[in-house]
């Protein structure tokens, strides 16, 4: 899923589901971290961003706080081609403008921290079930192009990032080194970089950049990538299952690195300062080791700093 999670969206959805807030990024250096809240508060009062005209993410969309479109004040344009949509706001942040239209779009300001957004990626996304670094199931991926690839699930959306990672390129191993995440400019043109090479390979159409159903393909790609890991996805509704062609573990249609691309390509067109948070979070969490394995934190060259 990739994202960058700011404080106020723990609370949102905890107050949906009734859980406890994730944890505090405990292990970050502190006073970087208030400095960088600090800066969003200034942002939030300076730039007039999207936002939902009612307190409580949308209960009919296929996931939780998934597609808060109906309630958001650029609800009509949910619905139309993004880069229309944005050539109409020269110098908006896609993210400002459609600002938690879903949990993981989260305007972080105009400054970026690749390392701390990194870090907050990681947290926000965590969840309840997280038991620490090798300590989940091993699960071996049916994926275009490679064979045997394996990871340690060590936390339920592990099955899509590391999968979704692997599949841009953006693993630790795969050419892209952590330490250039330092200098944002450079890595907001490596991502510039990267999204002119997957339009390249794909030439999406603008029919195809469209935000309301970028957010609904979210928990299909899910589906899918789970198929692809070999992992149970009958939990998911019945009309998620049809998209994703989803019929039981065996018979299902695997995620493809056209899919992934796609689903990074809109963060793109929301503005490469995104795109480049979704590939600073995806590199700075993972790496590819011998043996087409996918490791985390200390199993890797770089690690970020967070507990594990
Ligand atoms: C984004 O939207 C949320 C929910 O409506 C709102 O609380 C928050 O202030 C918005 N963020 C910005 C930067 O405007
Ligand atoms: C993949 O793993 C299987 C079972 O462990 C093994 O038989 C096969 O040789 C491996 N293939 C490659 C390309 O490593
Ligand atoms: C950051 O990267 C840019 C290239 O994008 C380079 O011109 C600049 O010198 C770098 N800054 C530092 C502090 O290394
Ligand atoms: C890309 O797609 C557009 C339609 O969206 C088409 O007009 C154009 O010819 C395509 N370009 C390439 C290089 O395939
Ligand atoms: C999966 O569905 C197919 C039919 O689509 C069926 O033949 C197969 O037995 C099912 N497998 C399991 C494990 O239920």
């Amino acid at each position: 899923m990739a994202l960058a999670v700011l404080p106020l969206i723990p609370l949102l959805l905890a107050e949906l589901v009734g859980s406890s807030r994730p944890e505090e990024a405990c292990g970050v250096d502190a006073a970087a971290m208030s400095m960088l809240q600090l800066e969003k508060a200034q942002v939030q009062r300076q730039q007039e961003c999207g936002h939902l005209l009612i307190d409580k993410c949308d209960p009919e969309a296929n996931a939780l706080c998934a597609n808060n479109c109906r309630f958001h004040t650029h609800r009509d344009d949910c619905y139309r081609p993004i880069p229309d949509v944005l050539a109409e706001h020269p110098g908006v942040d896609g993210y400002c403008y459609f600002n938690y239209t879903a949990f993981w779009v989260a305007y972080a300001g105009p400054v970026p921290h690749y390392e701390l957004e990194a870090v907050e990626g990681i947290l926000g996304l965590r969840g309840p079930f997280y038991r620490g670094l090798h300590t989940g199931p091993v699960l071996t991926y049916n994926f275009e192009g490679v064979e045997n690839l394996t990871t340690q699930m060590d936390s339920p959306h592990y099955s899509y990032d590391d999968l979704y990672a692997y599949s841009l390129g953006f693993l630790q191993g795969q050419g892209l080194d952590p330490e250039w995440m330092k200098n944002s400019s450079l890595w907001i043109s490596l991502s510039k970089q990267k999204c002119d090479e997957i339009q390249a390979t794909y030439n999406f159409s603008k029919e195809e950049l469209v935000l309301a159903d970028w957010l609904d393909r979210n928990m299909v790609i899910s589906a899918m990538t789970m198929c692809s890991a070999g992992m149970d996805g009958s939990l998911f509704s019945a009309e998620i299952k049809a998209e994703a062609g989803y019929r039981n573990a065996t018979d299902c249609q695997p995620v493809t690195h056209r899919e992934f691309a796609k689903h990074h390509y809109v963060k793109c067109m929301l503005g490469y300062r995104n795109s480049a948070a979704d590939m600073a979070y995806l590199n700075a969490r993972a790496c590819l080791l011998e043996g087409n394995h996918i490791g985390h934190f200390s199993d890797c060259p770089y690690s970020p700093p967070v507990d594990f």
